[in-house]
């Protein structure tokens, strides 16, 4: 009798670690957010609890507006696109976005993708190929990773946000393969970290060595750069930009900007843009009404860090390290994954919700809380958190 085909995975799932075994808990959001129990779980839900995880950074994803908007476009359009956009699934409210944000970011040309994991496929295919070099930072997002791995290019990493290595690197290729196309990939506001980068160094040193630049701006966009445009806005050297609506700007699904010609390119290119169902109208149409919000207000987003400004603070005056960079992702290290676990537990016991981050998503050593300031967090939050670690055993002496 042939071997059952399943063996190999059963034994794969045998050997995946307890401590980094994944359940999925349910999270119902709101003023009175609670956690359902997790999937093999029992007990009661725990809440009200403070949601101190989501990467709704602006609150939008609650906003009056993008539900009228959604709401809307359902009542006219029905829910799915109901086709490719090449076929049958482009639609008004698709256009108008693409040439919203096009003008926005003041690029010759958006797509728009079902999501951001799936438009960084699409963009490190449509700039590299099994005869490219990707020079990337070492910690992109998994997706980013899995296009590169999908062109069949050659890697190389650089360390985290460090020009210099970069600068190595790229010297050193065009020195010894100046024919060979090279793309640098970096993140403006890293997820796990909350880092940024040197953007006008990485640009410039791409611009010295006729590299390629694609710049994921999943976390930033609403955040960073002048009225929330990200990193790139006006910056010369960036070649492609992507751009996700699933964080800060409350909805889902994700873009890619660009001039001529990568846009083109893209368009004429890409299976991932292609071969696949278009953005369901209602995020379209959340997107655009999330877009206008950020235009009518467009110190929102600064605004935010001035306040993760004061939260960094008072983290670093309560001993713990201060989380780096400027964003509203504040992770708190505490390297072991248990350490990691018992923190969140902890938290949640006080009525916080903050999410446990470990490897494989962060370097083997590095577990942290990773907790998200979002602009709708009631006064006092920041006093509750510090008041929640330190009651929490094993936080550092301030
Ligand atoms: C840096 C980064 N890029 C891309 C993505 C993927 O975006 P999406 O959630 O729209 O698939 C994420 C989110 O998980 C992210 O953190």
């Amino acid at each position: 009798m042939a071997r059952d085909p399943l063996d190999s995975i059963q034994q794969a799932l045998r050997r995946v670690p307890q401590q980094r075994q994944r359940r999925l808990s349910t999270f119902r959001p709101g003023p009175d957010a609670t956690l359902l129990p997790g999937d093999g779980e029992t007990g009661p839900a725990q809440g009200p609890l403070l949601d101190l995880a989501s990467n709704d950074y602006l609150g939008l994803s609650a906003h009056p507006s993008l539900k009228a908007a959604a709401m809307a476009v359902i009542q006219s359009e029905g829910v799915g696109s109901g086709g490719s956009r090449l076929v049958s699934g482009t639609r008004p409210c698709h256009v108008s976005l693409e040439a919203a944000l096009a003008q926005w970011l003041g690029r010759e040309r958006v797509l728009l993708f079902p999501s951001g994991f799936q438009a960084n496929l699409a963009a490190v295919l449509a700039l590299a190929d099994r005869h490219s070099e990707v020079i990337a930072d070492r910690l992109i997002h998994h997706s980013l990773l899995v296009g590169i791995q999908a062109s069949g290019a050659r890697l190389r990493r650089f360390r985290h946000n460090d020009l210099s290595d970069l600068r190595r690197l790229l010297e050193r290729g065009a020195r010894s393969e100046p024919d060979r196309r090279r793309l640098v990939v970096s993140e403006s506001l890293f997820s796990m970290e909350g880092t940024s980068p040197d953007l006008a160094g990485i640009a410039a040193a791409c611009q010295e060595f006729g590299a390629l630049l694609l710049l994921d701006e999943a976390h930033a966009l609403g955040l960073l750069g002048p009225g929330g445009r990200g990193l790139a806005w006006g910056l010369a050297g960036v070649s492609l930009v992507s751009g996700t609506f699933g964080k800060a700007f409350g909805a889902g699904g994700a873009f890619l900007a660009a001039d001529d010609p990568v846009g083109e390119w893209l368009l004429q290119s890409s299976g991932a843009f292609r071969y696949t169902t278009a953005l369901a109208p209602p995020l379209a149409a959340t997107a655009e009404a999330a877009l206008e919000q950020l235009q009518a207000d467009p110190g929102q987003g600064e605004a935010l860090l001035r306040r993760a400004r004061r939260w960094r603070d008072g983290l670093e005056a309560a001993g713990w390290r201060r989380p780096p960079g400027e964003g509203p992702i504040l992770p708190l290290h505490v390297g072991d994954n248990a350490l990691a676990l018992h923190l969140q537990g902890h938290l949640e016991q006080a009525g916080l919700l903050g999410v446990a981050i470990r490897p494989p998503t962060v370097p083997a050593g590095t577990a942290r809380l990773r907790l998200v300031l979002r602009r709708d967090l009631p006064h006092g939050s920041l006093d509750r958190l510090l008041h929640a670690l330190a009651a929490w055993p094993h936080a550092p002496a301030p």
